[in-house]
């Protein structure tokens, strides 16, 4: 059956006000682009002639501009899930316009399978490649591209020359069954591959291919700083301390490692880390550091949900597919996420927090509380079920009105039960087999800022000190209370709590 090649823009009139859309890409790796950003369009005439135009968005992470960004300001946007990291978006959430969803990324694909989120109308997918017989090879992530495929109604297909063909046989695509007949994914180290180099769809359901020539639109980070080296080489001496302790085995464990600046840190650190042998990657997200190390022989295989990297180093994979075969593969983000292969391989997770407080508990989401920054990701996935959950982040935020250390975080993400270790430039705090009162000793004394440290102290001599997480509840917000109203944590005074 031949494929029906059509305009963004005729795609994008498919789609109507109420429909549900499911999209390809992890990050903006791999995402849709040019049906959502004629969509935007679509959206601002309907709004000019005064009709309602919104729709809910699925996706496998965070996407690019030409979508969060663009559907945002064009408040097309109704309902969304799971992650995003837009400032555009942001804003709008943060001003009660978008109903966002921010879930564990592992469980985006079967929540939507439960039916948990609604029908999906359409899935829009980029691709590499796509056949009449209904094999579609996807780009630069896996998100949750096969089961927004399966369920959909409608497949329309970005296929993007950006991207070459050389993707294909990056993929490993499998979709696990539903309970009751869920069975074990039978992923016994990062390299296995389970499953087909593409997706198989009916070819009646591919509703039109867009042809596109549209490149991802991934952020480079700034460059390392002496914080973010510090903080990088504290975990890697931990690493290199628990191996030498025995705790981690010779032959290292497979590690996960968040997006940002601090990540790329931490890798270059553990990269060049000699006494560490070369080792795995078990993660969401490949950056450039990742790439850069398996070129060195650092990093011997990467298992991930996307290559979030910049265009010119994906450049160089797809121009180098010979050298990188047999070192990348991509997935589906509920299995590069799943909890279940994140236990089995023992992987080492680490994280970026927020805040994190005096018993371990870690907020990765919100500002001061209440306001959304990017959402969880996948730090729950990994945390919870890692054979160590590392958490850096720096000790102040905001030239140092901000301590990342406070009594009480002021929104839970990861539970004192799940984080192992602390990690800021001013050191570690390795909470392992420690009681709170305990952790609260080993973080004030290795994390805190010194600008912070005797205010840390001082917060709990207003708790009786007794109870099994002695806390003052009057108090417990009380640096937060302090920064709403002068700006800066450091002002806070306990007395008014001790009357
Ligand atoms: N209170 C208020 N603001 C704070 C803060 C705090 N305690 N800590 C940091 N900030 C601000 C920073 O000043 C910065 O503000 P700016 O954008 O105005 O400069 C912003 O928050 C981001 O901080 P930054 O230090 O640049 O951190 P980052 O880019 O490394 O992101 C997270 C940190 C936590 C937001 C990010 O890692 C995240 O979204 N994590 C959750 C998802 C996740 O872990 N994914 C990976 C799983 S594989």
């Amino acid at each position: 059956m031949a494929l029906n090649y059509i305009s963004a823009a005729e795609a994008a009139s498919l789609i109507k006000h109420g429909y549900n859309i499911g999209l390809s890409g992890f990050t903006p790796a791999g995402t849709a682009k040019a049906v959502t950003a004629e969509l935007a369009h679509i959206a601002e005439a309907e709004h000019a002639a005064g009709r309602p135009f919104q729709v809910g968005i699925f996706t496998g992470a965070s996407t690019g501009d030409s979508c969060d960004g663009i559907l945002s300001r064009a408040k097309a946007i109704r309902y969304r899930a799971p992650y995003t990291t837009n400032k555009d978006f942001r804003i709008a959430v943060n001003n009660g316009e978008i109903a966002y969803n921010d879930i564990h990324l592992s469980q985006m694909a079967q929540e939507l399978r439960y039916g948990f989120m609604g029908k999906i109308d359409i899935a829009i997918i980029e691709a590499c490649e796509v056949t009449d017989d209904g094999k579609i090879y996807l780009t630069a992530a896996g998100g949750i591209a096969p089961t927004v495929c399966r369920m959909a109604d409608k497949i329309i297909v970005e296929l993007n020359a950006a991207h070459s063909k050389a993707a294909m046989g990056l993929h490993d695509v499998y979709e696990p069954l539903d309970p009751p007949a869920r069975r074990e994914i039978p992923i016994y180290k990062p390299s296995d591959r389970i499953g087909t180099t593409y997706i198989q769809v009916d070819p009646k359901k591919i509703a039109g291919v867009v042809e596109t020539n549209w490149p991802d639109e991934a952020r480079s980070f700034a460059a390392a700083d002496p914080l973010t080296d510090k903080i990088g080489q504290n975990v890697a001496d931990f690493l290199v301390a628990d191996m030498k302790r025995g705790i981690i085995p010779p032959t290292f464990l497979p590690l996960q490692s968040g997006v940002g600046n601090i990540a790329n840190a931490v890798l270059s650190a553990l990269g060049h880390e000699k006494t560490i042998p070369p080792f795995e990657m078990y993660t969401e997200v490949i950056q450039n550091s990742v790439i850069g190390l398996i070129r060195e022989g650092r990093i011997k295989f990467g298992s991930a949900c996307s290559l979030t990297v910049t265009n010119d180093c994906l450049q160089g994979i797809y121009d180098d597919m010979d050298f990188f075969r047999d070192k990348l593969v991509l997935r589906p983000s509920e299995i590069s996420n799943s909890p279940e292969v994140v236990r089995r391989l023992g992987i080492i997770s680490i994280n970026t927090a927020i805040e994190a407080d005096l018993y371990g508990n870690v907020n990765s989401t919100h500002i001061g509380g209440t306001k959304m920054m990017n959402g969880i990701g996948g730090s729950g996935d990994f945390t919870r079920n890692a054979y160590i959950s590392i958490f850096t982040c720096p000790s102040v935020a905001k030239e140092g009105r901000i301590s990342a250390i406070v009594p009480m975080v002021s929104h839970h993400d990861h539970t004192e039960h799940d984080v192992n270790v602390i990690v800021t430039e001013q050191g570690v705090a390795d909470l392992r087999g420690k009681s709170p009162k305990e952790r609260a000793q080993a973080i004030i004394e290795n994390c805190a800022h010194p600008d912070y440290k005797q205010l840390l102290w001082d917060y709990l001599k207003l708790t009786d000190g007794k109870a099994q997480t002695p806390h003052s509840i009057q108090a417990a917000l009380g640096m937060h209370a302090e920064l709403a109203q002068s700006g800066d944590m450091r002002h806070t005074d306990w007395t008014q709590y001790n009357k």
